[in-house]
């Protein structure tokens, strides 16, 4: 039967064309199927996907709209657009010196009680005015863009005054209707104490709870609520209670949780019904299938382990076998994890976790997208979704991990039109 509508551009002589078609989530050996078709083509027309299968067959049932472009693949891989459900975008001072100080032997957690990490940063946000914020915001978007990232999830959490926090949501909610890239905004008001509270932590946690959390529900501001919840941040105690008053508003819950020690935070989200724990470096076996029962997606962040010098990664392939949904994401941020690049994420669980090709293509596509609580509708490349799609210079996609710290993207499609073209090399 021949399509209603007429094809916008089309894409042909795809070596590889990664539809990722099948179960969402993706579990277990399910992380391997991409819902590969070789020799593939798609067709978009407008904003949506149009058809997709094989080159010919594509082909053969579209017409073409006036105007249409045609791109030859020449052979290469075609992906859904990479989704990064975990970023912290919002901020402008850089934290190299924290760095240096680390390769000299200092703790993530030391800087920190000196006043410096997150606390550094928040300093500095509350003083820079929302246009330099925005500009910063939009450099790091563009970047992402251009590693083939077309959805991502954005924290606030360096303001931590009712008044940045808010300015931190209003970039994210503002960029989200200019920039290509999809943002979903996450309210990270507890990510750590702010200097004027260090002596009143219960000032700070009753301020989060009677009037930011209150705030931004009603001015749906975010659509998430996450927490640093660690020892030495807000322990478990602290967590429930801010998380339960989150979930009343009808905030959806991320967490940040077992990433410095076991605190037991994976099994507080899976108990309140988290849509995602993140980070999970020290969770227990009883936080592992406990969010196997919930349905909690575990977002993991190889790069901080990495950008920390740390020997110490998530077990990964334990929460595989056991069922969890496992996503991947950058946890782009000015301390412990400073990329915008999802590839180079892929390298990593590579080589840390001893993930596929096809495992951490899943984890930053479908189990991304159930990571953001939108499982089924972006991720994936059928007809009828939204056509955010990335063609790489690469003719086999298990060349993704292996040909690491370049950029291997010649396009990248959102919403049917392309933002990002550069030369094949
Ligand atoms: O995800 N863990 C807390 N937040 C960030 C680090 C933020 C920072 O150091 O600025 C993270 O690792
Ligand atoms: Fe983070």
């Amino acid at each position: 039967m021949p399509l209603q509508k007429k094809a916008t551009l089309l894409i042909r002589n795809i070596g590889q064309l990664i539809t990722m078609e099948g179960p969402v989530p993706r579990l277990g050996n399910q992380m391997n199927d991409l819902g590969l078709i070789k020799n593939g083509g798609i067709a978009l027309a407008g904003e949506e996907i149009l058809a997709v299968g094989e080159s010919g067959n594509v082909e053969g049932k579209v017409d073409l709209a006036e105007g249409c472009i045609a791109i030859d693949a020449d052979g290469a891989v075609v992906t859904p657009g990479f989704i990064d459900a975990h970023t912290h975008p919002v901020f402008s001072m850089t934290r190299e010196d924290e760095f240096e100080m680390r390769i000299a032997g200092k703790t993530y957690m030391e800087i920190a009680d000196a006043g410096g990490g997150i606390r550094a940063s928040v300093r500095d946000l509350r003083e820079t005015p929302k246009a330099i914020l925005t500009k910063k915001t939009i450099e790091r978007l563009d970047t992402m863009l251009a590693n083939g990232t077309t959805t991502i999830e954005a924290k606030s959490g360096y303001g931590l005054s009712t008044e940045s926090e808010i300015k931190s949501l209003e970039i994210i909610n503002n960029l989200n209707e200019t920039h290509p890239i999809d943002l979903i905004p996450t309210f990270l008001g507890a990510h750590e104490v702010p200097d004027e509270f260090r002596n009143n932590r219960t000032g700070y946690i009753d301020l989060l709870i009677n009037e930011m959390i209150p705030k931004v529900a009603e001015n749906k501001l975010a659509e998430f609520c996450d927490i640093f919840c660690e020892e030495g941040v807000f322990n478990i105690d602290e967590s429930r209670k801010i998380m339960t008053a989150a979930k009343k508003r009808g905030l959806k819950l991320k967490f940040h949780a077992d990433e410095l020690g076991a605190s037991g935070g994976s099994e507080l989200a899976a108990e309140l019904g988290a849509i995602s724990a993140d980070h999970l470096v020290y969770i227990s076996d009883k936080g592992i299938s406990a969010m196997a029962n919930s349905g909690t997606a575990a977002v993991l962040l190889p790069g901080t382990c990495f950008s920390l010098g740390l020997k110490h990664y998530a077990p990964a392939r334990k929460m595989i076998e056991a069922g969890v949904i496992v996503a991947l994401s950058t946890d782009c941020n000015p301390g412990s994890s400073y990329t915008e690049s999802l590839p180079m994420i892929i390298c990593l669980a590579g080589l840390n976790y001893k993930f596929t090709a096809a495992e951490s293509i899943s984890a930053v596509t479908v189990n991304a997208a159930c990571a953001i609580d939108r499982g089924g509708q972006i991720g994936i490349l059928r007809p009828g979704l939204a056509a955010d799609l990335v063609l790489w210079k690469v003719h086999d996609y298990r060349e993704l991990p292996y040909h690491y710290g370049v950029n291997l993207v010649h396009n990248v499609i959102k919403r049917g039109k392309i933002v990002i073209n550069r030369k094949l090399s």
